[in-house]
């Protein structure tokens, strides 16, 4: 749980994107792509869900890329190397389905880039054909370019604001593809991780064109063992826990106003944790 390498990947003010690799020699031998773990900085503070980005098993490390939106990131990315955190447990969730499915499209907004890297990569690996957009608010907030570059075979860039790539969404990119007249490209998956309003947005996309897609949820979670229900969300009409049952589920078949409902059930208490611990 030791910290052996840590990177600042974007240094800005309340959205600061932080990496750390961290000694795991048990989770780094069984984390698949697509797998999370849980951790806690301090005794006293909560325990917080991040994807394992990569590893290196030889060295018996893991990789973590995180932004600081609350109290715990900012706590986490106050660690340097050689601290250690209180807790990690994982690996945890169902590993992504990983196989030959042809032609795939990645999609990743913000943070969620550092999450699809590790499914582009392992798609990749698999004989896919891979066509990765990204998206960020502002050029500053891109993050793994080149990585994801490296492991796609077409690479498209949007941001919000124009400052780099196409101006606009992943979700304008996509579309696009999809309808790509007068010849449209038979895509067989779309695999999206970022803020759910893309998410619900790639989902509702997809549909029209028939395609499959599968999201990694970012649901609300305390214990991630599929004890708390705290991370329950509706697939298909039925409960599913994200810790537990996902995180990935089927685009189509989740209910998104619920999980963002969830998603926000405690944003007052947040900002006043975070006011008071004046982590600046
Ligand atoms: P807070 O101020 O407490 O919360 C800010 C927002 O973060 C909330 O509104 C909520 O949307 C989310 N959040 C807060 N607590 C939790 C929690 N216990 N579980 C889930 N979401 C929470 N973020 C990354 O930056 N990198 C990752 O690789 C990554 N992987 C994730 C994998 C999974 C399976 C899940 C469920 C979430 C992942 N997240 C990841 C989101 C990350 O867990 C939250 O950003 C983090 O918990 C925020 O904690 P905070 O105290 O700093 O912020
Ligand atoms: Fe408690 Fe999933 S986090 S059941
Ligand atoms: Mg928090």
């Amino acid at each position: 749980m030791i910290i052996v390498d840590k990177k600042t990947l974007v240094d800005c003010r309340d959205a600061g994107i932080v990496r750390l690799d961290i000694s795991a020699p048990e989770i780094a031998k069984k984390a698949m792509p697509g797998q999370f773990v849980v951790l806690m900085v301090s005794e006293a503070g909560e325990r917080i869900p991040l994807t394992v980005v990569d590893k290196d098993e030889s060295k018996g490390i893991i990789t973590l890329i995180f932004q600081e939106v609350g109290l715990t990131t900012r706590l986490l990315a106050r660690l340097n190397v050689g601290d250690s955190l209180y807790a990690l447990a994982g690996p945890l969730g169902h590993p992504t389905a990983v196989k030959n499915y042809g032609r795939v499209i990645i999609v990743g907004g913000g943070v969620g880039l550092a999450e699809i890297l590790p499914v582009a990569r392992a798609f990749k690996r698999a004989g896919n054909q891979i066509t990765a957009v990204a998206g960020a608010r502002t050029k500053e907030l891109l993050i793994l370019e080149n990585e994801l570059a490296q492991a796609s075979d077409e690479f498209h860039i949007a941001t919000d604001d124009g400052s780099y790539g196409r101006r606009g969404f992943t979700t304008d990119i996509l579309k696009n593809l999809l309808s790509d007249n007068p010849k449209p490209i038979a895509y067989n998956l779309i695999y999206a991780v970022g803020p759910i309003p893309m998410m619900k947005k790639v989902a509702w996309i997809s549909r029209d064109y028939g395609v499959k897609t599968v999201v990694s949820l970012n649901a609300l979670m305390v214990d991630a063992t599929g004890m708390c229900g705290c991370c329950r969300v509706t697939v298909s009409g039925k409960t599913k826990f994200s810790c537990v049952d996902g995180p990935e589920f089927d685009a189509h078949q989740i209910d998104w106003e619920e999980l963002q409902k969830r998603n926000d059930i405690y944003l007052d208490k947040e900002k006043h944790i975070c006011k008071q611990g004046e982590i600046k």
